[in-house]
C-alpha cells in the first residue's frame, strides 16, 4: 500500500451492472479502496452534541478489494484474521457470529435501504490499523465499503451522505449510535491539516498545522469491556441534560449558562454536559491557537482535555491516565489526551518535532506494553485504481 496519501484520487474505476448475472467480473480487474483510520484532537464526544471537533486522518487504514458477483452473492474475507463471511444482498442482517462483517453488511443495508440498488460483491479486506486501539478501524471499514459499493454500483452519493449512511450502519448494525465525527474524518480529510468539524451546520474545515509539532499515538493495550454501553449511556447522559435545560443540543448552551442553571441537572448530567460545553470552548479556542502558530496553547488544551474526561465525563481509564500523566512530565510534550469515545483506545500526543523518540520511551518506561505511531495529518479515504 502507497503511503503516500497526499497523491491525487486516481481516475474513477469501471463502473459495474447491479443486475448482472455473469460470475463474478474475473476479466475486469478488482476495484481496490483505501479508507485511514483517525485520531480525534479535541472536542470529546462533542459530536452527537451538535458541538465543534478536531481531528486527524491517520497514516493506517483498511484497504478493501472489490469485485462485483452474480446472483447477489456476498462473499466477505477479512485476511488478517482470517474470517469469512457469506451471505445475500436481499438478506441483510447482522450477523451474529462474524461482527466484523456487519460493518460492511450495515452500509449495504443502508444503500438498499434508501433507494440505491447494489448486486452481488466480493470484498478481500486488509488493515494495517490495529483494531481496539480507538482508531477507529470499524469507520475505516465503513467507509471503504461504501466508497466501493457506490464505485462498483454506480452511484453518486455526495460525502456527508456517504458519511451518514456509515453512521446509520454502526447504529444499526453495531448498536453504538456514534455521531459522524469518525466517517467524516475517515472520508474527508486532507493531507496536512486538522479536519475541523461544526456538527451543527457539518461544514468541514481544514485548518493549517503549524510547524514545530508531531502527533504520536499512543496505544496501552486497554482492554475494556461495556464500550458500547457505556458510550451509549453518556449520549443518553448528554441528552436528558439538554432537555432539562430546553435546549435542542449542549451545544446551545455556553459553560456560563450551564453554571447558572446547574441546580437544574443532577450532578452527573452537569459533570457530562461540563465536558461536553467545555470541550466545544476548547475546540474553538484551539481553532484561534492554530491560527496563531500557538502549539502551547494548543497543548495546553489538550491536558485541560483529559483533566475534564477524568472529572467530568469518566471515560478515562488508569491505563490513558498513566500514559498522559508520563506524557506531562516530559519537557517535549505540549498536550496529551484520550483520544475518541474513551474506556480504553489510545492517548493523541503533540510533542515538539526531534523528541518524539525520547517522549516514545518515557511513555514505554511508564506503560511497557505501549504501542506508538507517529503520524503526519493524512488525506481521507480514496478509489485507488
Ligand atoms: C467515538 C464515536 C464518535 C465520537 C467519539 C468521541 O469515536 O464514534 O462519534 O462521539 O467517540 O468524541
Amino acid at each position: 500500500m502507497s503511503s503516500d496519501f497526499s497523491s491525487p484520487a486516481p481516475a474513477a474505476a469501471a463502473v459495474y451492472d447491479a443486475t448482472a448475472t455473469h460470475d463474478a467480473a474475473a476479466d475486469l480487474p478488482a476495484l481496490r479502496v483505501y479508507a485511514p483510520g483517525r485520531a480525534e484532537l479535541l472536542g470529546n464526544h462533542t459530536d452527537y452534541n451538535a458541538g465543534l471537533v478536531m481531528a486527524i486522518a491517520v497514516n493506517r487504514g483498511i484497504t478493501l478489494s472489490a469485485r462485483p458477483l452474480r446472483d447477489g452473492a456476498i462473499h466477505l474475507r477479512a485476511l488478517d484474521i482470517h474470517r469469512e463471511y457469506h451471505g445475500h444482498v436481499d438478506q441483510l442482517h447482522p450477523s451474529a457470529t462474524e461482527s466484523w462483517a456487519n460493518y460492511v453488511l450495515g452500509v449495504a443495508f443502508q444503500f438498499v435501504n434508501t433507494g440505491r440498488r447494489l448486486g452481488g460483491f466480493s470484498l478481500e479486506i486488509t488493515s494495517n490499523l490495529p483494531m481496539g486501539a480507538g482508531l477507529s478501524s470499524s469507520a475505516a471499514l465503513e467507509i471503504a465499503t461504501a466508497l466501493a459499493l457506490a464505485e462498483m454500483f454506480g452511484h453518486e452519493v455526495e460525502p456527508l451522505a456517504l458519511a451518514r449512511i456509515a453512521q446509520k450502519a454502526e447504529h444499526e448494525f453495531a448498536g453504538v449510535k456514534c455521531g459522524l465525527l469518525d466517517q467524516i474524518s475517515s472520508l474527508m480529510s486532507a493531507a496536512t491539516s486538522v479536519t475541523s468539524i461544526d456538527c451543527r451546520s457539518l461544514q468541514v474545515t481544514p485548518v493549517a498545522i503549524p510547524s514545530g509539532g508531531v502527533f504520536v499515538i499512543a496505544d496501552p493495550h486497554a482492554k475494556h469491556q461495556l464500550v458500547t454501553g457505556e458510550y451509549n449511556e453518556r449520549r443518553a447522559s448528554c441528552e436528558s441534560a439538554a432537555r432539562k435545560l430546553g435546549v435542542p443540543f449542549l451545544r446551545d448552551i455556553t459553560s456560563a449558562q450551564l453554571e447558572a442553571r446547574r441546580e437544574e441537572l443532577t450532578d452527573m448530567e452537569y459533570r457530562r454536559a461540563l465536558h461536553v460545553v467545555g470541550e466545544t470552548e476548547r475546540v474553538a479556542l484551539g481553532a484561534e491557537a492554530l491560527a496563531k502558530s500557538d502549539l502551547a496553547t494548543f497543548g495546553a488544551l489538550m491536558f485541560a482535555s483529559h483533566e475534564s474526561s477524568i472529572a467530568n465525563f469518566e471515560n478515562s481509564c488508569p491505563e490513558l491516565d498513566t500514559l498522559v500523566t508520563a506524557a506531562r512530565r516530559h519537557a517535549g510534550c505540549l498536550g496529551a489526551r484520550l483520544s475518541g469515545g474513551g474506556f480504553g483506545g489510545s492517548t493523541i500526543n503533540l510533542v515538539r518535532a526531534g523528541q518524539e523518540e525520547s517522549f516514545i520511551q518515557a511513555l514505554k518506561a511508564a506503560w511497557p506494553k505501549t504501542e506508538c505511531l507517529v503520524t503526519p495529518a493524512c488525506a481521507g479515504a480514496t478509489v485507488l485504481s
